[in-house]
């Protein structure tokens, strides 16, 4: 997965240029992040690292980019500028535990490449352990296995199973014009829920995807993906 700097930049591109990734990714991201002036951010699963560098933009003190695709490691340090106080590290989200501990640890679409139980419990310890004693998290898990296939036009990404996945099952992500898919894990709210909460995290909130309607995505494209609703949000306290 993300094994080629070509699906790695047509990725990467999306994240700065799609309208769903500017007006309901970007916009739920930073309105559950709220004020992150001096905070020290772990971005976890980081990939190109546009968060990273939004986060910057917003004040953070540093960020410290996770990923274990040394593809979008690559791309994440070529495309920072080099007075952003941002680190990237190619490591896993199973099992990362850093030299410091953060205010917050953001993560966005780590959780849904968790293959079992045991995978998404090492995924979520690694949040928590990362955090200070009053740390916080926020996140977004994709939530694509629960929606038809097919169902998203809007988008760069899609899947066309004709029968949804079960808990916990692989499906397919393919990208437009890309040769190569990812493979994601349909886990519910409720399975993301038991295992944050066992891990120790408190005041675990979960929320749809807030939007920003821009007039360069179609009235019937914001239906689709209100309807269908590609993530769930949630933040926790440590
Ligand atoms: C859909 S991308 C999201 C990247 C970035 N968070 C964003 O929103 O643009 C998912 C990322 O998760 C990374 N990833 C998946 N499993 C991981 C793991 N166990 N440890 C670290 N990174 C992981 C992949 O390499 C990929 O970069």
């Amino acid at each position: 997965m993300y094994n080629t700097t070509e699906f790695v930049r047509a990725y990467a591109l999306t994240k700065d240029t799609h309208p769903f990734c500017l007006y309901m990714e970007r916009h739920t991201i930073l309105k559950l992040l709220g004020d992150i002036k001096n905070a020290s951010i772990l971005d976890l699963a980081c990939g190109s690292g546009a968060y990273s560098r939004l986060f910057c933009e917003y004040g953070a003190k540093n960020v410290l980019g996770v990923d274990y695709s040394i593809r979008m490691i690559e791309n994440a340090i070529e495309s920072t500028p080099s007075d952003m106080p941002i680190s990237y590290v190619h490591d896993n989200g199973e099992s990362f535990r850093g030299d410091q501990k953060f205010d917050i640890c953001f993560h966005s679409y780590l959780l849904n490449y968790a293959s079992c139980n045991n995978s998404l419990k090492r995924m979520c310890e690694t949040i928590y352990c990362n955090l200070n004693n009053n740390g916080r998290m926020v996140g977004i898990m994709s939530m694509l296995g629960k929606c038809p296939g097919n169902a998203i036009t809007c988008c760069e990404f899609y899947t066309t199973f004709d029968k949804p996945p079960s808990e916990g099952e692989r499906y397919e992500v393919y990208f437009r014009g890309q040769d190569e898919s990812i493979s994601n894990y349909n886990w519910s709210k409720e399975s993301y829920h038991k295992i944050l909460k066992f891990v120790g995290f408190k005041n675990i909130k979960w929320y749809l995807p807030m939007y920003n309607k821009s007039t360069l995505l179609t009235e019937e494209n914001w239906q689709e993906l209100i309807t269908y609703p590609v993530f769930f949000a949630v933040s926790a306290d440590k």
